[in-house]
């Protein structure tokens, strides 16, 4: 191999072993370091990942020195590949980030390209309402995968808002999402088909100990408390009363599974399994919920 990356198949292969060599954390939405580089580059150059041709392309100059000097940004800043390029993908689709908003990764992907399929009945122009919705991904994901549908994407970070507003513009989902700054269920009024959250799970003990990537998030898009369930116990005890008699929560815990279904040993949890990586989502019918799943103001109670 020549001193210098010749083409773009050479410099992936010398990023790759760059980022490996340096012990930096690739886990904000890439496979592994090989695939973060292979962002980098490709957005650099302007390239399609479904492009045979662009692994053999020659580089000129420019374009080497470009693209190195954001791969060296990568690797001395520890800043995640998504905030250096404004871009993340979710579902299969591109969306704005910035550092105000947590980056897209969870495996709610698969499950809204699947349309929740097999876990639910198929949704007919469903009412979904998205807590904690950051980018707007899942909102936006939602609204297009399930066309006629509602979805009503909270935050309680107007920063956040301010980022979600941007990739509804983008995608054209105007129609369909809209945007609101509430803290969880409070000032919420309605009944949804679909509760779908994303919260903060990481406990609080383990996030000093977090690779220097995820320090350029959002503290409040991580942070879950002492075990990490502060919002997540908030979400399924007030879940029954914002839902259809027929409708489902879906959560995501993390890691935080076994304290969950500790916090609500009569809850029967479902935990799909995901072909992409990830876990820790929870599916739960609306009917087995904690509490009398009374509208808002009838006292609805916790477990
Ligand atoms: C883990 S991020 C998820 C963002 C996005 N849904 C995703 O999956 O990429 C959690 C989001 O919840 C928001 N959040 C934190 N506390 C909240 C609260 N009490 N009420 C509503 N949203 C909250 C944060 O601002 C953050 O945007």
């Amino acid at each position: 191999m020549p001193a210098t990356a010749a083409t773009v198949g050479e410099l992936l292969h010398r990023a790759a072993a760059w980022f490996a060599a340096a012990g930096i954390v690739c886990a904000h939405g890439a496979a592994d370091c090989r695939d973060e580089a292979a962002a980098i580059i490709y957005h650099v150059l302007g390239l399609r990942h479904d492009d045979p041709s662009a692994y053999g392309r020659t580089l000129s100059d420019d374009e080497r020195q470009r693209c190195e000097a954001l791969l060296a940004r990568r690797i001395v800043e520890r800043q995640p590949a998504a905030y250096l390029l404004g871009e993340a993908w979710f579902a299969g689709l591109p969306f704005f980030v910035d550092r105000r908003v947590l980056v897209p990764r969870s495996p709610f992907a698969e499950l809204i390209e699947a349309r929740f399929a097999p876990w639910l009945a198929p949704l007919d122009r469903p009412r979904i309402l998205e807590l904690g919705t950051g980018s707007g991904c899942i909102a936006i994901a939602c609204a297009l995968a399930f066309p006629g549908s509602e979805v009503l994407a909270t935050d309680i970070s107007a920063d956040a808002l301010a980022v979600a507003r941007r990739n509804v513009e983008r995608h054209g989902t105007g129609g369909q999402v809209r945007l609101l700054q509430a803290d969880l269920y409070t000032g919420l009024a309605g009944r949804f088909d679909l509760i779908i959250s994303n919260p903060p799970y990481v406990p609080d003990g383990d996030l000093v100990d977090m690779p220097a990537e995820f320090a350029w998030e959002p503290h409040g898009a991580l942070a879950g408390g002492a075990d990490g369930l502060d919002l997540v116990r908030r979400i399924v005890g007030g879940a029954g009363a914002f839902l259809e008699p027929d409708g489902w929560l879906v959560v995501e815990v993390g890691g935080g599974s076994a304290v969950l279904e500790a916090a609500f040993p009569h809850v029967p949890f479902t935990w799909p399994e995901f072909e992409r990586g990830g876990d820790g989502i929870a599916l739960v019918a609306a009917g087995d919920l904690p509490g009398d799943n009374a509208p808002p103001g009838r006292g609805a109670r916790g477990e």
